[in-house]
């Protein structure tokens, strides 16, 4: 294939640690063996630890959509009211996937590039009776909003219903705390901020959600995806479902040691301190971020294209001569944004700096006369001046 290697940073897949693809050599295992069972229990604790969970744990195949349709084939049956917080366009997926169910759906749509405000779930919930869940995503990588969930799943749970969350981006970058926070089910993606190639999972589900599956009066839309036929497998049971990816689990296997080697407080600030460094850098190009300061991600940082810009000239001069991946607006973003993904293996103050460093080329070479350094000493400036300082070099891999 003889492919050129790229700079990932975009929204994901991010780059891989070398590590990570060495793990995929172990050679092949039996989807039952014994030591690939062992690997497998280990890789659920790991799982736990980094949502902060006792529930039950799995990575089911597939990308973050896996999970998300997982969540929402097990979760809802035809008829069943779901009401959907909606701020982006993976929100808008999570509609789609739940209309095609069948069930009754009920979107509430609030401004994209804003965090969803609590008072309109409110406000509608106390509307409906037996509201069966209420989803949210805790990233809409879309947009770059960090989600608070506490008053979401407080309104929830005063309801009675379940709380689904959509942590595709957040997982490995954010501090997630499904127990405390009262989580049901989160679902996320090995390709962002857990650092191994796409194709997998992870998942979390509560009792009371696995229950309802049980309970249930017709079979889940989809058998492969159904969570109480997968947790059966993961579980005391290891019950034959399908044969699990099994090069696949130990690239995760592999991600999750590293990430919890570098130790999670680290690894936020390490993302932190990165996200920091391109917004410094960007403002010298008059590049203005979307997200207000309080609610803005630091693994995923969409931003508005300067007037005058051509989206695809850049984004392809980027590519072509530099190597580098950025990611386009999607949905009504779609050519009035750019998403810089600094996620996992990709936040790093080198990959900062060379993106900075193209992007006062290119900007230069369309006539926009930026002084030569101006953003990458802006991002070192900030390096040298926060106190996020230590944990902004590359990663501690
Ligand atoms: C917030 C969010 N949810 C869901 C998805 C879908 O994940 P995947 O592309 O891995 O299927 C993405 C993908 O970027 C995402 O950012």
């Amino acid at each position: 294939m003889n492919l050129k290697e790229k700079l990932l940073l975009g929204p994901g897949p991010s780059m891989v640690d070398p590590r990570v693809i060495e793990a995929m050599q172990q050679g092949m295992f039996g989807y039952l063996d014994p030591d690939f069972m062992n690997v497998l229990d280990d890789l659920a604790d790991k799982i736990k630890t980094v949502y902060g969970t006792s529930n039950v744990t799995m990575a089911i195949p597939g990308t973050g959509s896996a999970g998300m349709e997982a969540g929402l084939s097990s979760l809802l049956e035809p008829g069943e009211k779901v009401i959907m917080c909606v701020y982006g366009f993976f929100c808008e997926r999570m509609v789609d996937m739940a209309e095609r169910i069948g069930a009754s759906v009920i979107p509430i749509r609030a401004d994209w590039g804003k965090p969803f405000p609590a008072e309109l779930l409110e406000k509608e919930i106390s509307k409906h009776e037996k509201v069966k869940m209420v989803t949210a995503i805790h990233g809409e990588t879309s947009t770059g909003i960090k989600q608070d969930l506490k008053q979401l799943s407080q309104i929830t749970k005063n309801h009675e219903a379940l709380f689904m969350v959509d942590a595709v981006t957040t997982l490995g970058g954010t501090n997630i705390e499904v127990d405390k926070t009262g989580i049901d089910y989160i679902y996320s993606a090995s390709q962002k901020c857990i650092g191994a190639p796409p194709g997998l999972s992870p998942v979390a589900i509560s009792d009371a959600a696995l229950d309802s599956i049980r309970a249930r009066k017709t079979k889940p839309s989809s058998w492969y995806l159904d969570l109480s036929l997968l947790a059966d497998y993961w579980g005391e049971k290891k019950i034959y479902h399908h044969t699990t990816p099994v090069s696949m689990i130990f690239a995760l296997h592999k991600a999750y040691e590293l990430l919890l080697s570098e130790g999670l407080e680290n690894r936020f600030r390490r993302h932190e301190a990165n996200a920091g460094a391109l917004i410094a850098g960007l403002a010298k190009l008059q590049i203005e971020v979307i997200p207000p300061d309080g609610s803005r991600l630091n693994q995923i940082t969409p931003v508005w294209i300067p007037e005058g810009i051509n989206d695809d000239a850049v984004r392809s001069k980027l590519a072509a001569d530099y190597s580098i991946e950025i990611g386009k607006g999607l949905g009504d973003f779609s050519g009035k944004v750019w998403r810089i993904g600094l996620m996992g293996e990709s936040s790093k103050r080198e990959y900062v700096l060379k993106l900075l460093s193209a992007l006062e080329d290119i900007f230069n070479y369309y006539g926009f006369e930026i002084a030569s350094e101006t953003a990458t000493r802006a991002a070192n400036e900030y390096y040298e001046s926060s106190d996020l300082k230590s944990s902004a070099t590359d990663s501690q891999f």
